[in-house]
């Protein structure tokens, strides 16, 4: 989280917004910081892009407000908001120079002569494309084309700017220049952003907090580190990074502390979530990187049948099924070799963080 005196606060309060009786977005609230990067991550259809959309003022909500430094934005049209936006596939004009482009939006508000040559350089300085203002967009890469979208966004000095997958059509590499490129101009500029994606990759990349949505509500918003390590539902907790889910029955409960045994066969102690009883089921996630092979029985150790070990980078990830047909995936640095045949015990790993869910039967 940045604070430069460009950024404004973006609250969003208890928004909802119906496609005739559809919920699209049902109550969500969103506390972004002045020249914060939030990322609103979540699959299809749930309702990233019709946030997007009321927020810039293209479609206008049944419920909640909009506030920008405090004050609703509601009652404005959208081009009174102020608001720069990229769309996923935001097609540059064709027969327009790649400065024309740039300049589109600034003459449609007003600015007139040498503030806007001042403008296309600077933004196409932002974007490193200084040298391409005489270009036409077939003469650009994709990657491009996109950084000249941004720069045209960036033009109108908005005091929001708002990203729907502007990278998704991109291959992998050009994704990272423009994933760099965002915060770079965050850093410059500090301008509050959102960032839609379904990439969990790039959220986690990019954003200062992410915002986990699931049918139409926000799931958890918080730093990419807190929502890996602790997933607050279920959904987030498949939804971010590769996780095992086991399960297993609370056999006693102390001080917040539940002893859990697994169906697998092994007694595990855990941190329990509020609310959950001595003989609850429950699902335990555990990360691959949290779980280690072991040739040693014990009362935490449970029995599985290994399965493929594969290489991958510096790491190999072993496949491994227990005794109660769970599949587990256990990554271990590539270190030393130990023969598997020996190690068919499966245990947590020093460090492990699982999280407890309460499991509905
Ligand atoms: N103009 C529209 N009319 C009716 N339904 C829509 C419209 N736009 C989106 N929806 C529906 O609203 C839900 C949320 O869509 P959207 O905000 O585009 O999700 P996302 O961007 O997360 O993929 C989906 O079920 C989608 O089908
Ligand atoms: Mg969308």
């Amino acid at each position: 989280m940045q604070s430069t005196p460009a950024g404004r606060t973006l609250d969003v309060e208890d928004l909802t917004v119906r496609y005739g009786q559809a919920l699209a977005v049902d109550g969500v609230t969103l506390a972004i910081e002045p020249g914060e990067v939030v990322a609103l991550l979540g699959p299809s259809g749930c309702g990233k892009t019709t946030l997007l959309r009321v927020i810039a003022g293209f479609v206008r909500q049944a419920a909640g407000r909009v506030r920008v430094d405090g004050a609703t934005i509601d009652h404005l049209p959208a081009n009174q908001r102020n608001i720069g936006i990229v769309f996923q596939n935001y097609a540059l004009f064709p027969h327009m120079t790649v400065a024309e482009n740039v300049a589109y939006g600034l003459r449609a508000r007003g600015v007139r002569g040498s503030e806007v040559q001042a403008r296309i350089s600077r933004f196409l300085d932002v974007v490193q494309l200084g040298g391409f203002r005489e270009r036409l967009p077939r003469q650009l890469s994709g990657g491009q084309q996109q950084r000249v979208a941004l720069a045209r966004a960036l033009a109108v000095e908005p005091s929001i700017l708002l990203l729907d997958e502007p990278f998704a059509a991109l291959d992998r590499n050009l994704r990272l220049d423009m994933q760099i490129e965002v915060k770079r101009l965050q850093r410059t500029l500090g301008l509050t952003t959102i960032l839609v994606t379904h990439d969990q990759d790039e959220a986690m990349s990019v954003a200062d907090r992410i915002a986990v949505m699931n049918k139409g509500q926000v799931e958890q918003f918080d730093t990419p580190v807190a929502i890996y390590d602790r997933p607050q539902t279920l959904f987030v907790n498949g939804f971010i990074g590769t996780t095992n889910l086991m399960n297993g029955k609370v056999a006693a409960l102390r001080n917040g502390t539940a002893t859990v045994a697994l169906d697998a066969g092994a007694s595990l102690s855990l941190s329990a979530p509020a609310g959950i009883g001595v003989g609850a089921p429950v699902l335990i996630s555990v990360r691959p990187e949290q779980l280690a092979l072991s040739s040693v029985p014990g009362p935490d150790a449970w029995k599985i049948v290994p399965g493929l070990s594969l290489p991958i980078g510096a790491q190999l990830v072993h496949e491994a099924r227990t005794a109660d047909g769970a599949s587990l995936k256990i990554v271990e640095p590539r270190r030393t070799t130990p023969s598997d045949s020996a190690r068919i015990y499966c245990t947590l790993a020093a460090d492990a963080r699982p999280t407890l869910f309460p499991r509905s039967t």
